[in-house]
């Protein structure tokens, strides 16, 4: 083969690379000499990703289940991922405006395919695995939370009756405060005594922490924080305002309702319904026409907000 000038000037280059860090090319050659050829099982690190699937039962459709929450957190990671490119040193518009983009293309997928958990299994069989897997619920999805706190301001993650309690800029002893009674808290309760079930206190015990810290660290990088510190001009960009307002429908309104609709489909009708969410207050917590929340509240009128969570919104 014929060293062309091409290939001189890579091997030059990849001497360089390796002589500044003190390295000799020689060994590195070696090592491309007996290394394997990238396989795509290998790449994408298959055989894990196919043995993640443990059913606590032999029900079959227990594995759509599993399969599908996991499909889900991938889609949250996608979702965390494109937050973190939101930090101090890139909050130019077109930035924003990207980031939000694909966050909503990604939930658009899971709201689309949540009728895989809708449809896609035989209630009977979904009532039977469901009590070989309490307490765990979904609501134990930290990477749910974490998108919400990277997306909205704190004040607006408090509990409805709490909200407009708090100020627009807190302080860190505010955030502690504000996140004592994120709205998440009044969820997974008893329905007959109003006490924390265990799911919600085997999750405060595991996140807790990392979610205020998290809550901190993003006090000045959450999309509402960095879009009210644009410029007048900026902020009034309608397709940064459309992709911020589809976030906050996506999130807080168009999943929650696709998944409220499954929790009805297989909990409501069931006489058994109360053993089996654990006996939580889930019809009036889950519905988004109870909870409220939105991230951005200031981006709806009086109309919409009136009639956040129904029909046609
Ligand atoms: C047949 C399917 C499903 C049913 C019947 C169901 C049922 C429920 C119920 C009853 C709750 C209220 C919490 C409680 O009382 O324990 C809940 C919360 C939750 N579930 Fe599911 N769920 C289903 C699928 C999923 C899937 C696939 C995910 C994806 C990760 C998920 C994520 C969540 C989240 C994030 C919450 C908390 C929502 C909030 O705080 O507003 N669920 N689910």
């Amino acid at each position: 083969m014929e060293i062309t000038p091409e290939i001189k000037e890579k091997i030059d280059k990849l001497n360089n690379k390796f002589a500044s860090m003190g390295q000799d090319i020689n060994s590195y050659l070696d090592g491309l000499l007996f290394a394997d050829y990238l396989t795509y099982w290998d790449y994408i690190n298959l055989d894990v990703l196919l043995n993640l699937q443990q059913p606590k039962t032999s029900i079959p459709d227990e594995r759509i289940f599993i399969i599908y929450h996991q499909i889900t957190e991938l889609y949250f990671k996608l979702c965390l991922n494109e937050f973190e490119l939101l930090d101090e040193n890139s909050k130019s518009l077109e930035n924003i405006k990207e980031r939000l983009r694909r966050v909503n293309r990604y939930f658009e997928a899971l709201t689309k395919s949540f009728e895989i958990m809708i449809d896609g299994m035989a209630p009977e069989q979904f009532l039977q695995f469901r009590m070989s897997l309490l307490p765990a619920s979904g609501f134990q999805s930290a990477q749910y939370r974490k998108i919400e706190i990277c997306s909205a301001e704190m004040n607006n993650l408090v509990v409805k009756k709490h909200r407009g309690d708090f100020s627009e800029n807190p302080d860190l002893q505010e955030i502690e405060k504000m996140f004592e009674i994120i709205y998440w808290k009044y969820g997974a309760t008893e329905l007959g005594t109003g006490k924390k079930t265990l799911t919600l206190k085997q999750f405060e015990q595991k996140y807790e922490k990392e979610l205020l810290g998290l809550a901190k660290e993003k006090r000045h990088t959450n999309v509402a924080y960095i879009y009210k510190n644009l410029s007048e001009v900026e902020q009034k960009d309608q397709s940064l305002i459309d992709e911020m307002r589809l976030l906050d429908l996506n999130v807080n309104v168009k999943w929650p309702l696709m998944h409220y609709k499954s929790a009805v489909r297989y909990l409501q009708k069931d006489p058994a319904d109360i053993a089996a969410t654990g006996g939580t207050n889930w019809q009036k917590y889950l519905p988004p026409r109870f909870q409220m929340r939105m991230f951005f509240p200031y981006l709806w009128s009086e109309e919409e907000i009136e009639n956040w969570g129904k029909k046609g919104v």
